[in-house]
């Protein structure tokens, strides 16, 4: 069968998550996504994830104890637009998940939104890491929704393939409006030096951070 778009985000990051790696779960709801970051960069890696509910981070927090995962992840009540708040200046950052929209069985009014969305996709770009990847799970069915889908599209197109490999992922068969993935992947950086003082003339090359 083919993965629906919240089991490939899993899949996506499974292929590059290490055990030593920090990595960020901008909405953590129920904590399905915290649980599964925590799982594949313990023991010496760090998750933060982020929720402007209560009843989020208790309910995350009581499947981290039951699963002796609370060591490599740290709960932050905050909106997720304040993640540079919490992390070090340079601060790898291998990978980062948005599960967006609203909690389910909750107040359908309380959403992420495009703006605060942006802003921390951004601060994450910052500190995305070489072959670091960054998945979204869009849904657009509720009010608000399809503001975030554009704001989502429109900026997604617009980086710079030199830097990032994008994809979107969706069934386009299907009834009900099924959630969109978008993953975005950075590439290894080359850097090319000319150098004539130590080589007459000859290209150095330098690959910068290929492994962080
Ligand atoms: C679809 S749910 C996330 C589901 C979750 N990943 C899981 O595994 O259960 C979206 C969550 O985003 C949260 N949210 C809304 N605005 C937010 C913000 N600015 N920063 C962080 N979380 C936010 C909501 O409270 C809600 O819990």
């Amino acid at each position: 069968m083919i993965e629906n778009a919240l089991q490939f985000s899993h899949t996506l990051l499974a292929e590059v998550l290490t055990d030593h790696d920090h990595v960020v779960d901008a909405t953590m709801g129920n904590g399905n996504d915290t649980v599964f970051l925590a799982n594949k960069v313990q023991p010496h890696g760090k998750v933060y994830a982020f929720d402007v509910q209560k009843q989020a981070l208790d309910k995350t927090k009581q499947r981290l104890l039951e699963d002796g995962l609370t060591e490599q992840t740290k709960i932050i009540f905050d909106g997720h637009e304040n993640l540079k708040n919490y992390l070090a200046e340079n601060e790898p950052i291998k990978a980062g998940i948005f599960n967006l929209g609203y909690l389910p069985k909750s107040d359908k009014q309380l959403i992420t939104t495009p703006t605060t969305t942006k802003q921390a996709l951004e601060t994450l770009l910052n500190h995305l890491v070489s072959k670091g990847r960054i998945l979204l799970v869009s849904y657009y069915g509720h009010a608000g929704g399809k503001e975030e889908l554009t704001m989502l599209d429109n900026y997604c197109q617009k980086l710079p393939q030199e830097q990032y490999n994008v994809l979107r992922y969706q069934f386009i068969n299907q009834k009900n409006r099924p959630p969109i993935l978008f993953c975005i992947e950075k590439n290894v950086t080359i850097i090319f030096l000319k150098s004539s003082s130590f080589y007459n003339g000859s290209i150095l090359l330098f690959l910068k951070s290929i492994i962080l």
